[in-house]
């Protein structure tokens, strides 16, 4: 792992972060996927969302910044490739594009959304959630606060981008878009294991800077920092969870 890298591996995505594609209903009921469809799964992960959407009878494009996850995605006989978000080679070549739980890590939002309005088709929409406003503050805040310790810039390691809806309707509209719904939903999210799990899932972009042998004691540092906010009376660990939901149309030329 090299310092500010994210690192994803399908196998502990499925142990740690399954429940990030089970979670995924609401958003793709407003999706409302038409067989037929073309659409693109933006930020696909190892394709569990967009075996859904397949499974609907679209025609989907799934496109991920990491081989590891592309390569789990194919494996289940998606169209999946590599593709970061905020160069995207499409235009004009899909009704809909779908997002979930991936803008947030993409920092350079105005280059993403400048890709999306390119790739769809006029009237196409753009569908999707991930985290916003306070989203996973206090884990957020124990991994800034573990490498400031350690004399790294926590802030500056921080790899999220999480808006709340006045500032992304307002870069969804300067980008060509009709905004159809948009909210801030507070999530409170049972962890499938330990919090740790969590933190070496999600925390590599943090965890990349410290040498290897700080990781385990600052991963260890974080988790006790955080057991009274996080962890309950039956030792079940949690998330602080905020997405931001959003409906948004192509405004038609
Ligand atoms: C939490 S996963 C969500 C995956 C999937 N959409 C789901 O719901 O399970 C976030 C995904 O965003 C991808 N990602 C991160 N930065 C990206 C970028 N700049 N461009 C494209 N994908 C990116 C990661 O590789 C990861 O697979």
């Amino acid at each position: 792992m090299s310092a500010g890298q994210q690192s994803w591996h399908p196998e502990r995505y499925a142990r740690h972060a399954r429940f990030v594609s089970d979670l995924g209903a609401p958003v793709l009921a407003l999706l409302a996927p038409q067989p037929g469809e073309r659409i693109l799964d933006l930020g696909c992960g190892d394709g569990a969302l967009t075996e859904r959407l397949v499974a609907e009878g679209a025609e989907v494009v799934a496109v991920d910044a990491s081989p590891e996850q592309v390569a789990g995605a194919r494996a289940r006989g998606l169209d999946a490739r590599v593709m970061r978000g905020e160069a995207l080679e499409f235009e004009q070549a899909f009704d809909a594009v779908f997002s979930n739980a991936a803008l947030h890590w993409m920092k350079d939002a105005d280059a993403v959304l400048e890709g999306v309005a390119r790739a769809l088709k006029p009237g196409g929409r753009f569908v999707g959630e991930f985290g916003g406003g306070n989203n996973v503050a206090r884990l957020r805040r124990a991994l800034i606060e573990a490498l400031d310790r350690r004399g790294h810039d926590g802030a500056a390691a921080d790899p999220w981008y999480f808006p709340d809806e006045a500032e992304y309707g307002a870069k969804l509209a300067a980008a060509g878009f009709t905004v159809e719904s948009i909210e801030l939903i507070p999530r409170w999210t049972p962890l499938p294991g330990d919090v740790e799990g969590w933190l070496e899932t999600f925390g590599g972009a943090f965890l990349s800077h410290l040498q290897e042998e700080q990781r385990a004691e600052a991963v260890a540092e974080v988790r006790e920092a955080l057991r009274d906010e996080l962890q309950d009376e039956e030792g079940r660990w949690h998330a602080d969870y905020v997405r931001l939901r959003f409906a948004a149309r192509l405004t038609a030329a």
